[in-house]
């Protein structure tokens, strides 16, 4: 259950503030009645909501894309450095947003935030396998056996054995990596383990989903419905969501 205030503000109907003065006004219906009360309960699944004549699609989760800048954190809080969630405006805070998954403190590119704890959980868990392309700049020559290292599973720091991934060599010192999992520092890693040193990383896609590069640095847009429902599905989290 929530209460209507604030689940109101939160898709973006005004502020607490605008709702209470909706209610005083007895523009909101619960279900048929007006609703009397700003704090009064709701729950989203089934009750309907009329706003100033109009049904609402009521909604919790939200979530966005954002185009990742280097030099931020991807954290919700940290005491001493700067994280992704100071780039995100007072309005958009309050939905209670966190990373789903990492980027190092020096990668850019497509960082998801969101407040649906199960599909962060569904699209970061380890068996889910999903698809992250990223564009690589590295110092050094990579080994001629490279590829084949990457599509056969590259051990790194001698131990670790990483799932099959995409190399694809494209100018000098550049090339498009795809992994299908997500270890700590991995890309850096796999480079190093034939012969490169990663200088910059970008994150151009999660699953079929890319970057959308009309996104400054450090800028964020919800994602679309499509965009989510794609990334709901390929992470098993099914049922409909918003
Ligand atoms: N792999 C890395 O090494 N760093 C990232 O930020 C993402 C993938």
């Amino acid at each position: 259950m929530e209460r209507i205030d604030k689940l109101l503000a939160n898709m973006g109907l005004g502020s607490r503030k605008d709702i209470k003065a909706m209610v005083k006004r007895g523009e909101i219906l619960i279900n048929g009645t007006v609703c009397q009360d700003a704090a009064a309960k709701v729950d989203p699944e089934t009750d309907e909501v009329i706003a100033a004549g109009r049904k609402l699609r009521l909604r919790t989760s939200f979530s966005f894309m954002m185009n990742k800048p280097a030099g931020y954190l991807s954290a919700s809080r940290d005491d001493r450095a700067a994280t992704v969630i100071d780039l995100i405006s007072e309005e958009h805070r309050r939905l209670g947003l966190f990373p789903a998954g990492r980027l190092d403190r020096d990668s850019e590119g497509f960082l998801l935030l969101t407040n649906d704890g199960a599909f962060a959980h569904a699209l970061t868990a380890p068996r889910r396998h999903v698809d992250k392309r990223y564009f690589v700049r590295y110092d050094g020559i990579l080994n001629e056996y490279a590829e084949q290292a990457f599509a056969e599973g590259v051990r790194i720091d001698g131990d670790e054995l990483c799932l099959p991934a995409g190399l694809e060599r494209l100018g000098p010192g550049e090339a498009i990596v795809t992994v299908h999992e997500g270890r700590y520092h991995q890309v850096k890693r796999m480079i190093s383990a034939v012969g490169g040193e990663v200088t910059y990383l970008k994150r151009l896609s999660i699953g079929p989903v890319e970057l959308d590069e009309s996104l400054v640095p450090g800028g964020y847009r919800e994602l679309s419905d499509k965009e989510f429902q794609i990334l709901a599905e390929i992470s098993g989290l099914c049922q409909k969501r918003r």
